[in-house]
């Protein structure tokens, strides 16, 4: 039984599915070990037989009920043909885009076939697969890739966006624009391979300005979520707009996303009572206490497990697995989780 399709649904199986954002990673030794056979992280994400088998590694080793799709959000910028570089140690570095000429030297003309080998890593997860395990493919929604896309660089405080956003509302609009359609067409693909759900990564939409979260994320949000759903309408959708604060809610009733993801700094009994009925909650034990372990991880896991019980839910993290996790701490996690509410 597909116990994460079921949460998806609005059920409440005896015990809620758990996999975790960036499950696949450094902190796994599996990883690390074919990451060294990739020169470059990019050529890494579009090698299926790699992407597959790293797909999979936290599925057979923690017993998750859920893989994601193995490859970046950045992907998208560079099947467009922005610059974008993975430099060891410092992220991701892209060439940015501030002007509409910049804007106009992207192109769509090589986005599927740049793109093609995730389809085929999709294909060969799927063909591989325990028969209770559910596949998520994503993308990055297109406020959270804008912010790349724009400031060349993760990690800052989003100043040429912002500025932007209010100084250049027609460009800014253009680059959502852009994303809304490539995100939309990227995410059907995905599902035409074998996708069964799909994730929408908003990791940066807590630094929107209030006044333009509809416009930056709420509204392109909907836009991807209806297209999708107009070719495949029982692919769920969860959305995750980290640190969405006080717009959580009608992020949850205006996007027609099938699941919201919830960060670690947001209380999910508030989430439960806010979201509309049939939402189901994803979230959010902090990534810290993941890799701090010990009584109070249990505690706490516990704890969202009791708030829970009775909505339709998902374990999971408020954020992504952090590099330095002990392997045994994620283990304990699934085992606590799988004992039920
Ligand atoms: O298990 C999984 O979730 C696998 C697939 C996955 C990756 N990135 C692999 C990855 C997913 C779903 C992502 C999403 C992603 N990528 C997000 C949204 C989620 C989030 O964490 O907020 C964002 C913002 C990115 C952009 C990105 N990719 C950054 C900022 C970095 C550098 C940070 C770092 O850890 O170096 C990456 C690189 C990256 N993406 C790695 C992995 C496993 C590490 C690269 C390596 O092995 O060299």
């Amino acid at each position: 039984m597909k116990t994460l399709l079921q949460a998806l649904r609005g059920e409440v199986p005896a015990r809620p599915p758990i996999w975790l954002m960036r499950q696949a990673g450094r902190y796994l030794p599996e990883y690390r070990a074919l990451r060294a056979h990739a020169k470059n992280f990019i050529e890494f994400c579009l090698t299926p037989d790699l992407a597959i088998e790293v797909t999979l590694q936290p599925v057979r080793r923690f017993g998750m009920d859920a893989a994601i799709l193995f490859a970046d959000i950045l992907l998208v910028p560079h099947a467009l043909g922005q610059k974008v570089a993975f430099v060891e140690g410092e992220g991701p570095r892209l060439e940015p885009i501030r002007t509409a000429t910049a804007l106009a030297q992207l192109s769509d003309s090589q986005f599927a076939a740049t793109l093609a080998p995730v389809m085929q890593t999709i294909a060969g997860v799927r063909s591989q697969f325990p028969a209770d395990v559910t596949l998520i493919g994503f993308a990055g929604a297109p406020w959270t890739v804008a912010t790349y896309m724009i400031e060349g660089e993760g990690g800052t405080d989003y100043e040429h966006c912002r500025r932007m956003m209010w100084s250049d509302p027609h460009l800014f609009s253009a680059i959502i624009d852009r994303l809304v359609d490539v995100t939309a067409s990227y995410l059907i693909a995905q599902a035409n391979a074998g996708a069964e759900a799909l994730q929408l990564f908003d990791s940066w939409a807590g630094v929107v300005p209030a006044a333009l979260f509809d416009i930056a994320v709420i509204e392109p949000t909907a836009r991807i979520v209806k297209a999708v759903k107009t070719l495949h309408p029982d692919v769920p959708i969860i959305g995750f707009p980290r640190a969405a604060g006080s717009h959580l809610s009608r992020y949850a009733a205006q996007t027609g996303v099938n699941a919201v993801g919830v960060d670690h700094m947001t209380d999910l009994c508030a989430v439960r009572a806010g979201v509309p009925k049939g939402t189901t909650i994803q979230g959010n034990l902090d990534p810290v206490l993941l890799l701090a372990g010990g009584a109070a991880m249990d505690r706490e896991t516990r704890r969202l497990l009791a708030a829970m019980q009775g909505h339709p839910f998902i374990f999971n993290l408020g954020h992504g697995v952090l590099q330095s996790t002990p392997t045994d701490h994620v283990a304990r996690l699934v085992s606590l989780v799988g004992a039920g509410y």
